[in-house]
């Protein structure tokens, strides 16, 4: 039951294990990937999907023809492996011309040509059968207060976006916007840095229904919250468009390690919802478990290909993890004295109104909040060691 397989909807970043090894500190430790090779080797190991920014698969300075051979090496190795390309993003990050955003670049011009720079991608995404268009603005921020004015790049990325939407909208294209927050790296505050934040934002577009989040585990830790926390409220806010699983170690750098390889106990809640999370107990999210890491600099290829591998095993070995602690009595025990399921409850009765409310004198005037002092605890400790012990094998 952990050997991946494309029914999984596994899939990674070209840049994740194509990621050669280059740091702020450092060059590179790898030399660079192939595509075909990549594809080849994710197809071998279970994976389902390929996912790029344009500039993984031909550089910011190839001409028209290079960029097309490469788009066909790419579909002739998709066609012969069967892995399919479930989204794509554009990089408006790496190159200097972006130094101070895309979208939001002080320099009108340079946002002109992000603009033209992502139309051509979504061309591309269509090409090539992507249905979701990720979006991360990591150059979109700054270090200096005095040197952005944020309300008016909230409206240039507004504007952006809105246009992005209706070009979408009259090419006919099946394709949907994910928003990745981030806080910082590489700029010192990254617009839209959390997942409430981009929640937020998304409500101000004209065609809002286009678009959602995808959230990363290791960019809502590096702000120190609950990874879980935010994927239940993306899914309450019907916006879980994608998500972008990895491991990250308390806030600090960006560290985009295995899945599974942070904070364990959050990995395990976050399966545990998106497989069970679902009001009929099935799963909350159906579409790709997507992988955003990078495999470590000390690591050579056979190093990266476990790698790649480690995430789809531990998130299958998690799964399992999880249906065996939805299904021990015990927890079952542990989760009804927690009143875990009362909360789906709503507080007042079925044409209840607040005037019945306030007549209920058991609500209030009765209600022994005192006695409560002395009620029986709600058992939130036992339950939380019984999904460790779950998760530990233990039981
Ligand atoms: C990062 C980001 C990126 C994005 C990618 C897709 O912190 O480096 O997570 O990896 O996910 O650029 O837009
Ligand atoms: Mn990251
Ligand atoms: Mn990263
Ligand atoms: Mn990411």
């Amino acid at each position: 039951a952990v050997t991946p397989t494309p029914a999984d909807k596994f899939s990674f970043g070209l840049w994740t294990i194509g990621w050669v090894g280059q740091d702020q500190f450092g060059a590179p430790s790898r030399e660079p990937l192939d595509v075909v090779e990549a594809v080849t080797k994710l197809a071998e190991l279970g994976a389902y999907g390929l996912t790029f920014h344009d500039n993984d698969l031909f550089p910011f300075e190839a001409t028209d023809a290079e960029r097309t051979a490469q788009i066909d090496r790419l579909k002739v190795v998709l066609a012969d492996t069967g892995v399919v390309v479930p989204m794509i993003t554009t990089n408006l990050f790496s190159h200097p011309v972006f130094k101070d955003g895309g979208f939001t670049s002080n320099d009108r011009a340079v946002r002109r040509f992000a603009l033209r720079k992502v139309i051509r991608n979504l061309d591309l995404a269509a090409e090539v059968g992507a249905q979701t268009f990720v979006m991360w603005g990591g150059r979109e921020g700054g270090e200096y207060d005095h040197a952005k004015d944020v309300r008016s790049a909230l409206a240039r990325y507004r504007e952006a976006v809105n246009l992005l939407a209706d070009y979408v909208t009259d090419q006919g294209y099946d394709l949907k916007f994910a928003i990745e927050p981030k806080p910082n790296e590489p700029r010192g505050d990254i617009l839209l840095p959390t997942v409430g934040h981009a929640l937020a934002f998304i409500e101000t577009l004209d065609r809002s229904e286009l678009f959602g989040v995808n959230p990363e585990v290791g960019h809502e830790q590096m702000a120190g919250l609950n990874f879980t926390h935010a994927i239940a409220q993306a899914l309450d806010a019907g916006k879980l468009f994608h998500i972008d699983l990895n491991g990250q170690r308390s806030i600090k750098y960006d560290q985009d390690l295995v899945f599974g390889h942070g904070d364990l106990q959050n990995a395990f809640s976050l399966v545990d919802l998106l497989e069970n999370g679902g009001p009929d107990g099935g799963p909350a999210y159906d579409g790709p478990r997507h992988f955003d890491y990078k495999p470590s600099r000390t690591e050579d290829y056979a190093g990266v290909w476990e790698s790649a591998r480690a995430n789809m095993v531990t998130y299958l070995l998690l799964k399992e993890r999880a249906k065996a602690f939805r299904a021990d009595p015990e927890v079952q025990q542990a989760l009804a004295d927690a009143k875990v399921a009362e909360l789906a409850q709503p507080t007042l009765n079925e044409g209840e109104s607040y005037q019945d409310l306030v007549a209920d004198r058991s609500s209030y005037e009765d209600f022994d909040a005192a006695g409560y002092h002395n009620a029986r605890g709600f058992g939130f400790v036992r339950l939380q060691q019984l999904a460790l012990e779950h998760l530990l094998g233990a039981r």
